[in-house]
């Protein structure tokens, strides 16, 4: 490597800042496990779950799935009869799946049978999940002595340590020249930026279609393929259980899914819930997405609560007083500072800084800082006083600060896609195979006037945190593959009591501001699954369970998966610890000790 490494932190993080996989997708924190020491190819995919030990006390398996599920949609007996003839010899994805085993065997009665859980993204692997967060979700739902869960994180299809991949880029130098260029473009907030972005999406999407060779995976990577998949993972699961008889449960019964999703992952948990309502056991989802906006593919409410969200950086900065070294003396409120580094944003638009460090040339853009603000949105309590800090010193022209190894760390290692580092550098591309294939709309439709009319909404919504988003949503410029075997709707489940309902009833958090997915989401969601509840959690971030710890929370989510029952629709719940100047810790919240 020729770049020292403080260079190539800084070149990672500019890369990933491009490649916003995060746009439904919460920061994981830093792992306790080390994801490359397991070797995957070592396990041959099979139809029925064989799982080997890995990385300490878990457990891995690859499960083969037909690649191609359509003509099956809700009818599991003609399934069976395909799979069979997939079985020998048809196309199919291998699923990499991690589990936490419970603390109790299978044969224990108080075991409860494996909850499955996805991260977001879409693109976020459910093995990183796992490894990084198991335990403390572990915790999280198990009552001990009477309900001991397993945590299973797998990798949807196309992404992770799943196969085929989907890969547009023939090769890692051809993906990080590509990057190197979105990372150069100017903001969407221009002409020029938002044509030039446009322009080389729409080429993205064309590479992607004309990439044959990888299983032709981007055809059978919506929504609808990975709900099937959990499907037959929890068929799978619960086979295998105990000495190979379905524990804890008659024959007869049908096992269910128990299942948190976060971000995006909602989005997949509603897919679920809406396609097999009689095969949900338990499904939390947190951090909303609104169905219909996202598979129409407008992004016409992600983003209207994220300047608010920013507002509580720009307060909790003015109620720290001088401890917040973003505050002047002369600041009469916190639109002074808003205003101070907002005009610094617009001049940088036009005219970029270059900095001389190390060695190198380093740019700093509009995109470079608002994309810093907007992921440290994720993570308010730990990160705003690194982020108070180091736009201090950029306003100051003091560049020290945001190139030293430890504001790096501080800053990146909140990017959704390097905490933890994606174990897999084609997120951008899984991305856009879910996101693009899941929607509606058709290449043709997404020409000039598309473009425009995307990035006036979006802007309208959120100027500081635009680009980052519309990077997501002009990914689909060119996308001209069209899945067979898709869900859009009608999204909803019967209530309870209805033969075909969940077993209980869904349970929906949020938080009150949520840059990414915002609260009416929440409620939105919840007339459509009746007898849902939504429990809203006080405060600021991205997911209610990952942006801070909130004992009112963890209780409901613990007794929901004991008995199934939820409270009252609209419950709302303090949180332990709030965003602080500076941060003062925040007990029991992964990676804040
Ligand atoms: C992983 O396993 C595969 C298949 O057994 C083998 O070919 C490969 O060399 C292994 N890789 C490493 C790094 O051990
Ligand atoms: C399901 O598939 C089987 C076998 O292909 C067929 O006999 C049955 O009619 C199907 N049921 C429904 C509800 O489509
Ligand atoms: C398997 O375990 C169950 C209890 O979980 C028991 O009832 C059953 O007899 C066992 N079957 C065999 C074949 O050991
Ligand atoms: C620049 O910032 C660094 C780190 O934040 C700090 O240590 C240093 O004192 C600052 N330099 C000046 C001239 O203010
Ligand atoms: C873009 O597509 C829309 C919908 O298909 C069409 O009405 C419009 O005329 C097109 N605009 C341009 C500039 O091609
Ligand atoms: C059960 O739910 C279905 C679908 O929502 C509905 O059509 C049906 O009327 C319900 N049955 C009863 C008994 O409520
Ligand atoms: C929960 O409350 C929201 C907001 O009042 C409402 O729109 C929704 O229908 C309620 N959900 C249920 C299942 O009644
Ligand atoms: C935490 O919540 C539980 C109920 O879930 C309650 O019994 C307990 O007193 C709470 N602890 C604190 C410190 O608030």
């Amino acid at each position: 490597m020729i770049a020292t490494s403080q260079q190539w932190a800084l070149w990672s993080c500019a890369l990933l800042l491009v490649s916003p996989t995060g746009a439904f997708l919460p920061p994981i924190h830093p792992r306790q496990l080390d994801p490359t020491t397991f070797n995957w190819s070592a396990i041959t995919p099979t139809a029925d779950l064989r799982y080997h030990p890995c990385f300490d006390s878990f457990k891995c398996a690859r499960l083969r799935v037909p690649l191609d599920w359509s003509g099956t949609a809700q009818n599991l007996t003609s399934v069976t009869r395909k799979w069979r003839r997939d079985e020998d010899g048809g196309a199919y994805a291998a699923i990499a799946i991690t589990v936490l085993p419970a603390v109790v065997p299978p044969t224990d009665p108080s075991y409860a049978g494996p909850i499955l859980i996805n991260p977001g993204g879409p693109g976020g692997a459910g093995t990183d999940m796992a490894l990084a967060y198991g335990k403390a979700l572990q915790q999280l739902v198990d009552t001990p002595g009477e309900r001991h869960f397993d945590i299973l994180g797998f990798d949807p299809r196309g992404t992770g340590k799943s196969t085929p991949s989907a890969m547009c880029y023939p090769s890692e130098f051809d993906r990080a020249i590509g990057a190197l260029q979105l990372a150069s473009f100017p903001s969407v907030s221009t002409e020029i930026g938002l044509m030039t972005q446009f322009e080389y999406l729409r080429g993205e999407g064309q590479l992607c279609k004309s990439n044959e060779g990888n299983g032709d995976i981007f055809r059978y990577m919506s929504t609808a393929s990975v709900a099937r998949d959990m499907l037959e993972i929890v068929e799978r699961s619960a086979v295998l259980n105990g000495n190979g008889t379905r524990v804890g449960r008659r024959c007869a019964e049908k096992p269910r899914l128990q299942y948190i999703g976060f971000s995006y992952g909602t989005f997949l948990g509603n897919t679920f819930a809406s396609m097999f309502p009689d095969r949900v056991g338990r499904m939390v989802v947190d951090g909303i997405v609104d169905a219909d906006d996202y598979i129409a593919g407008i992004f016409s409410k992600n983003a209207v609560d994220a300047e608010k969200a920013i507002d509580v950086f720009y307060q909790t900065c003015f109620d720290a007083g001088e401890l917040c070294p973003l505050r002047q003396t002369q600041d009469g409120s916190a639109s002074d500072i808003r205003q101070r580094v907002d005009s610094f944003l617009r001049s940088i638009e036009e005219s970029p800084i270059s900095v001389v460090q190390n060695g190198g040339v380093n740019l700093i853009t509009a995109f470079f800082v608002r994309e810093m603000i907007r992921t440290a949105l994720y993570n308010p309590i730990r990160v705003y006083e690194t982020l108070a800090k180091t736009l201090a010193g950029i306003l100051a022209g003091n560049y020290t600060g945001l190139f030293s190894p430890n504001t790096q760390e501080a800053l990146c290692q909140q990017v959704p896609e390097t905490s933890p580092p994606q174990t897999y550098t084609w997120a951008r591309e899984a991305t856009s195979g879910v996101i693009c294939g899941d929607s509606y709309a058709l290449a043709g439709d997404r020409n000039v006037s598309w473009a425009r009319s995307l990035a006036a909404r979006v802007i309208a919504q959120s100027p500081t945190t635009s680009d980052g988003w519309l990077r997501v949503a002009l990914g689909c410029a060119g996308w001209d593959i069209s899945p067979d075997y898709v869900f859009h709707g009608p999204f909803g489940s019967p209530a309870p009591g209805n033969k075909s309902a969940p077993a209980a009833p869904l349970l929906i958090l949020s938080t009150e501001v949520d840059h990414a997915t915002p609260l009416e989401n929440a409620f939105t969601l919840s007339r459509f699954h009746k007898g849902s509840s939504v429990v809203v959690q006080e405060g600021i971030g991205h997911c209610a369970l990952l942006s801070s710890t909130s004992n009112c929370t963890s209780g409901i989510v613990r007794e929901y998966f004991r008995t199934g029952t939820v409270p009252a629709n609209g419950t709302f719940c303090a949180s332990d610890c709030r965003p602080e100047i500076p941060f003062k810790g925040c007990p029991g919240l992964p990676g804040s000790a």
